[in-house]
């Protein structure tokens, strides 16, 4: 017996020393000491030994099981220890080697222009307010002085939400400006009035260069006793200083828009050729930028504010134009398509 003992040690422990990985390890457990094991199946069989030897077989039985439970959590530790170390060694840390280029993210051409106008707006006193673009009728055209069948509804190719009422009209749309953020603004507050609203609009168009179904616009209304046509000069005229540079020239000529009266385009000179002619102007020497106009009285009424007291003024402009015209992105599609190398020169 206790040369059979001596044999399973000396065999085990050899067999662990020449080990190194955990899986052969495991077997090896298995293989003494686990259930059907020979050191367990050692113990087991002492039951049979007559009752003199049974004792001390069972003692070095159970040395033995213990010095093999000792020594594998030896060679457990130490092969975790060897792990560790490799590991370490792999990853030790170089200061001197150059770092690994992080790719951060940047703001959205849009975003940043849409930033930089309003910045340039608040700067003079104006709050700024979203609203939503999901649209009725009423605000986007009938409280703007634009009723249904006036031809002054083909000025905005409208898509429409398919939603009936009970009396079967369709008055959903998609914004096609940001006009009416004039109308639900007014509603909720009374003057003084000193805002700027900015959104994404629609509109049902074929897209080319120029033209995109969405886009932004960043709309503008003061509402106050006495804001005259001087008023909205003078802010349309810094604001386009601000943006464009301090030397610009502006122009305003008379347009017509619905919900204003006067209505005139707002123009700058073209800050590439100063005012001379050139392929961004499209040999003007100006550049339209903005529609703008006293704000009509009857859209006055129509919120309850009376006009012999109030005046305003109004504007709206597209957004990605300021940028085309500052960079000289000649497609407007661009800035929707998501291609990061046009993106990423922002
Ligand atoms: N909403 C007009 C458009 O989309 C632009 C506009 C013109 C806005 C005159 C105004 C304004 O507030 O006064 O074409």
């Amino acid at each position: 017996m206790t040369k059979t003992l001596e044999e399973i040690k000396s065999r085990a422990l050899d067999e662990l020393r020449n080990l190194n990985d955990l899986n052969e390890i495991e077997a090896w457990r298995v293989g003494y000491l686990g259930r059907k094991g020979t050191v367990t199946q050692l113990l087991r069989g002492l039951s049979s030994l007559p009752i003199e030897e049974r004792r001390e077989a069972g003692a070095a039985a159970n040395n033995l099981k213990s010095l093999l439970e000792q020594a594998l959590a030896e060679k457990q530790e130490s092969l975790r220890k060897a792990e560790l170390d490799k590991l370490v060694q792999q990853s030790r840390l170089d200061v001197t080697l150059p770092g690994h280029h992080v790719q951060v993210g940047r703001l959205h051409p849009t975003t940043k222009i849409l930033r930089e106008a309003c910045a340039v707006f608040v700067a003079m006193g104006f709050e700024v307010v979203e609203g939503p673009e999901v649209e009725w009728d009423y605000y986007n055209f009938e409280a703007l002085n634009i009723p249904r069948n006036h031809p002054a509804r083909d000025m905005w190719a409208t898509l429409w939400i398919d939603y009936q009422n009970e009396a079967g009209e369709r008055p959903m749309l998609l914004r096609t400006h940001t006009s009416p953020m004039q109308i639900r603004f007014m509603e909720k507050r009374q003057p003084p009035i000193r805002v700027v609203m900015p959104g994404k609009v629609y509109r049902h168009e074929a897209t080319d260069a120029t033209h995109e179904s969405m886009f932004y616009q960043i709309e503008g209304l003061a509402v106050d006793k006495g804001i005259s046509m001087a008023h909205l000069k003078g802010t349309l005229y810094e604001f386009a200083r601000r943006l464009f540079g301090r030397d610009r020239k502006v122009r305003f000529r008379c347009d017509y828009f619905p919900f204003v009266e006067p209505g005139v385009d707002m123009a700058i000179d073209c800050f590439i050729c100063q005012g001379k002619g050139c392929r961004v102007c499209g040999d003007e020497g100006w550049i339209e930028i903005l529609g703008a106009g006293m704000v009509h009285p009857d859209v006055l009424r129509r919120v309850n504010y009376d006009p012999d007291v109030y005046t305003g003024f109004a504007f709206g402009m597209g957004l990605e134009r300021i940028p085309m015209l500052k960079y000289g992105i000649d497609d407007i599609r661009l800035f929707y398509s998501n291609d990061l190398r046009f993106l990423e020169q922002f």
